[in-house]
């Protein structure tokens, strides 16, 4: 049997990097799979291309922003689909500028988005979890919310943002576990997506740049890496496993 038969899941952040290979894992495993991004044409085309492929996979724009665009998904997943099994809350932005060179703009959108995004994710989700008894929500945090310097890549709102992560899904770990609903969070350390390759980089360069940092080789990972992250903590496999932490990130923590 699929490790996610019969399982509907919403990924943010889904037309690109770890939340696209998510849901390709997913749609993998038997899950349907609603792919939701603010970017429209690349979530209708991943979207169609795990379709192609024979899974079950449905694109729908959400800005995890915005109340009113996750009430009106959670509506419409709920209303064709008559469940949400799991939530993925991977959507997130970087903004490179320390305490100092910060303007409050820069704070108020990247805390807007990794922060505010997964609290109005999971009070979107959870009432119908509760109805079910059951649930897994996957909050995608950092390294940048466990340690310092070059993991967050000079972003401090992005530190902070990501510090929120973490201890929010401890906090629904707590007060959501008698529901039967299980939160968690991962924290990948470096890994090669689209925002890296648009800035130039490469596999190698990057790889490169942390061999320091990074014990294991290849000194970068993939998005894949975290999708297999993803899979075992919204699959049954996980079932006695809430506000946990996954560290994905070559062993970058152990120093
Ligand atoms: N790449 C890394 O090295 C790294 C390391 C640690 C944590 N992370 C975290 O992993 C997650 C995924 O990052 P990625 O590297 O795959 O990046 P990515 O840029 O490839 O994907 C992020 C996606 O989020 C979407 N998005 C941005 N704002 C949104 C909004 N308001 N509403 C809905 N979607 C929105 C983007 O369109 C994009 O498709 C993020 O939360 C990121 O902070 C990434």
């Amino acid at each position: 049997m699929a490790r996610l038969s019969d399982k509907v899941a919403i990924i943010t952040g889904a037309a690109s990097g770890m939340g696209l290979a998510g849901a390709q894992l997913f749609a993998q495993e038997g899950a349907t799979v609603v792919l939701t991004d603010v970017s429209e044409e690349a979530l209708q085309r991943e979207a169609a291309a795990i379709r192609d492929r024979g899974g079950r996979a449905t694109a729908i724009v959400l800005d995890v922003t915005s109340p009113d665009s996750w009430a009106a998904v959670v509506d419409q997943v709920v209303t064709e689909h008559g469940r949400v099994d799991v939530l993925v809350n991977n959507a997130g932005i970087h903004i490179a500028k320390g305490i100092l060179e910060a303007e409050l703009d820069d704070w108020n959108k990247v805390m807007a988005v990794n922060t505010t995004g997964v609290w109005l994710g999971m009070k979107s989700v959870i009432p119908h979890m509760q109805r079910q008894g059951a649930g897994s929500i996957v909050n995608v945090s950092s390294i940048a919310a466990i340690v310092g310097g070059v993991a967050d890549a000079g972003g401090a709102a992005y530190s902070a943002s990501k510090g929120a992560v973490r201890s929010l899904t401890k906090h629904a770990a707590q007060w959501f576990g008698g529901d039967g609903i299980r939160v968690n969070s991962i924290h990948p350390g470096s890994v090669f997506t689209g925002l890296a390759a648009a800035a130039g980089m490469t596999m190698e360069t990057m790889a490169e740049q942390l061999g320091g940092e990074v014990p294991l080789p290849p000194h970068v990972g993939e998005p894949n890496d975290i999708g297999y992250g993803m899979l075992y903590l919204a699959s049954d496999e996980a079932k006695y496993v809430t506000g946990e932490e996954l560290v994905i990130d070559g062993g970058w923590t152990t120093h």
